[in-house]
């Protein structure tokens, strides 16, 4: 499943990724890192930064280490068990957070992202990416693009910015 998630969705992940600009020496985190796909694609960009990813399930932080295995040997990539409700983080730390399919699993979403907005630097983004659908088959709260825009101005962030295509939501918040 983690391995058929890498490729179901590197399409919109790509397309996602479009939206912000990311240096070659940043610090990024992928939180819900799955099989460990974008954390692959993002290294492509981030020659010269370090790329963490965490994720709650030890199967797919074990999947996402062994995709990436060249990079995690030589420390540029490290992945966590954690889950986004208290990641072992200091505050300010990151440039870029990215999310991808995972926040509609997560289990207090206004908390999370209040977590997330701690560890991410001042000026720095935060970009979540999700289908459609699947928003609105698993939550109850924040179904709608501008319901989730509010919920991430109300807990940190500067500024909020929203693209839309058929079937992805892409939100992009600037603390
Ligand atoms: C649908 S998969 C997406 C994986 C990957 N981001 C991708 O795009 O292929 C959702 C991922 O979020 C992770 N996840 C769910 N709840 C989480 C939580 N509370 N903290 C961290 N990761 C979580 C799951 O373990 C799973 O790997």
């Amino acid at each position: 499943m983690l391995k058929i998630m890498n490729s179901a969705h590197s399409k919109m992940t790509a397309w996602g990724l479009t939206k912000i600009k990311i240096a070659d020496t940043a610090i990024v985190l992928d939180i819900g890192c799955g099989g460990g796909q974008t954390l692959r694609t993002l290294s492509n960009v981030v020659k010269h930064g370090e790329i963490y990813g965490v994720d709650y399930s030890k199967k797919a932080v074990a999947t996402s280490s062994k995709k990436n295995i060249k990079d995690v040997r030589t420390g540029k990539i490290i992945v966590k068990q954690a889950s986004v409700s208290s990641m072992p983080f200091s505050e300010n730390f990151f440039d870029v957070i990215t999310a991808v399919q995972t926040h509609y699993f997560w289990p207090d979403l206004k908390n999370d992202i209040v977590e997330v907005n701690r560890i991410l630097k001042s000026g720095g983004n935060f970009l979540l990416v999700s289908e459609l659908y699947k928003i609105n088959y698993h939550m109850k709260e924040y179904k709608t693009p501008e319901t989730l825009r509010e919920l991430l101005l109300k807990n940190g962030f500067s500024n909020v910015n929203v693209f839309q295509s058929k079937s992805d939501l892409c939100l992009v918040g600037i603390k």
